[in-house]
C-alpha cells in the first residue's frame, strides 16, 4: 500500500466522506448574503469553526476541504485551522484551482486555471498541513456541449494538476463536474459524463498517476433541472453505477460525490441507494458542500452565537450521509 492510497482509505473509509468548505471568497460571500449574513473573513471562520468542532467530525468526515483564505486563518483558541480539522482525526485538504475561466475558441464552456506556479503554492500548503487537494473541472451539456476542446481542455489540466500533487506527496481530488443546468435527459448526463471521466484517465495514465493515490469526484447521473423528464432515484442511482463501472480504471480506490445543486435529503438517499446496489469495488461516499452545510447555514444565521444548535443540524446531516454511505440510511432515520 502506497503512502498516498493510505491517505486516500483514511479519509473515505468507515462510511466517512469529505466536507467541502472550499467556497471561494466570492462564492462565500452569495451564500451568506442569501441569509443575511455580512460577508467578512472573521464571519467566514466563525461559521466554519462552528462546523470543525462539531462532534460528527470525529465519526463522520474523514477530510476538510479548505480555501486558501482559510488553511491561513487561526482559531479561536489559537491553532491553526489544519491542526484544529486534524486533531478531529479528518485529513485537511485544499482546494488548488483558481477557478474556470471562458475557453478560448468555444467562449460558452470553461477551462480551470492555476497550473502556473502551482508546484510552489503546493509545498506551501504541505508545509501548512494539507495532504490531499481538490481542482475541478467544469462542464455544461448542450446541443454541442461539452465540446471535445472542452473535454480535452480540462482531463489535461486536471492530468498536469494530479501530477504535481503527488509528487509533492498529496492525493489529488480529481473532479470533472457535468453540471445539472438544462434541459438535457439523464441518458444525455450518462453519456457526456463517462466520455468526460473516460478522458480524464486517458490523460491521467499518461501523465503517469499513480490511480491507488487520487480519489474521484464525480457528478452523480441526473436528468438536468430543466429537463422535463425526471427519473427516479433508484434510476439515478444504477445509471451512476452504469456510469463508474465502464468508466473508473479498478486501481482507483473511491469515489466522493459532489452534491451538485441537489436538495439535502435527495443527495442523501441518491448516495444511499448507490451503495445499496454498490457491485464493485470502489467505496462510495461524499464530498458535499452545499448538502451538508446548507441547513447548518440557514440555523446559524439566525443567530450566529448558536454553536451548539448549529453544529447539531450539522451533525445530524453529516451522519445521515455517513450512514447512506454505508448503504444504511432509511428515512425513518432521517426524521427521528
Ligand atoms: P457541492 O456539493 O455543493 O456541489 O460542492 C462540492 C464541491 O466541492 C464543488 O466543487
Amino acid at each position: 500500500m502506497s503512502e498516498l492510497n493510505k491517505i486516500a482509505i483514511k479519509i473515505l473509509s468507515n462510511g466517512k466522506g469529505i466536507l467541502a468548505a472550499d467556497e471561494s471568497n466570492g462564492t462565500m460571500t452569495k451564500r451568506l448574503e442569501s441569509v443575511n449574513i455580512q460577508s467578512s473573513p472573521e464571519n467566514r471562520l466563525l461559521f466554519r469553526e462552528t462546523l470543525f468542532t462539531a462532534d460528527s467530525m470525529r465519526d463522520c468526515i474523514g477530510g476538510v476541504i479548505l480555501y486558501d483564505e482559510t488553511i491561513n486563518q487561526k482559531s479561536s483558541d489559537g491553532k491553526t485551522i489544519p491542526a484544529m480539522i486534524s486533531k478531529t482525526g479528518a485529513v485537511p485538504g485544499i482546494k488548488v484551482d483558481t477557478g474556470a475561466k471562458d475557453l478560448a475558441n468555444s467562449s460558452d464552456e470553461k477551462v480551470t486555471e492555476g497550473l502556473d506556479g502551482l508546484r510552489e503554492r503546493l509545498k506551501k500548503y504541505y508545509e501548512l498541513g494539507a495532504r490531499f487537494t481538490k481542482w475541478r473541472g467544469v462542464y455544461s451539456i448542450g446541443e454541442k456541449y461539452p465540446s471535445k476542446l472542452a473535454i480535452n481542455s480540462n482531463a489535461h489540466a486536471l492530468a498536469r494538476y494530479s501530477a504535481l500533487v503527488q509528487e509533492c506527496e498529496m492525493v489529488p481530488i480529481v473532479e470533472p463536474e457535468v453540471l445539472m443546468d438544462g434541459e438535457h435527459s439523464a441518458e444525455d448526463c450518462l453519456i457526456k459524463t463517462s466520455e468526460v471521466i473516460q478522458k480524464c484517465f486517458e490523460e491521467l495514465i499518461i501523465h503517469k498517476i499513480d490511480l491507488t493515490g487520487i480519489i474521484l469526484k464525480p457528478n452523480m447521473i441526473l436528468a438536468g433541472n430543466k429537463s422535463k423528464n425526471k427519473i427516479t432515484n433508484e434510476e439515478v442511482a444504477s445509471k451512476t453505477l452504469e456510469c463508474l463501472k465502464k468508466s473508473v480504471p479498478k486501481e482507483v480506490p473511491g469515489i466522493a460525490f459532489l452534491s451538485g445543486g441537489q436538495s439535502e435529503i435527495e443527495a442523501t438517499e441518491n448516495l444511499n441507494l448507490i451503495n445499496k446496489s454498490n457491485n464493485t469495488d470502489f467505496i462510495m461516499t461524499y464530498s458535499y458542500g452545499r448538502a451538508l452545510q446548507q441547513s447548518a447555514l440557514k440555523f446559524w444565521s439566525k443567530d450566529i452565537k448558536n454553536i451548539e444548535g448549529t453544529q447539531n443540524v450539522f451533525n445530524h446531516r453529516a451522519r445521515m450521509n455517513t450512514m447512506a454511505a454505508q448503504g444504511k440510511w432509511s428515512s425513518e432515520l432521517e426524521n427521528k
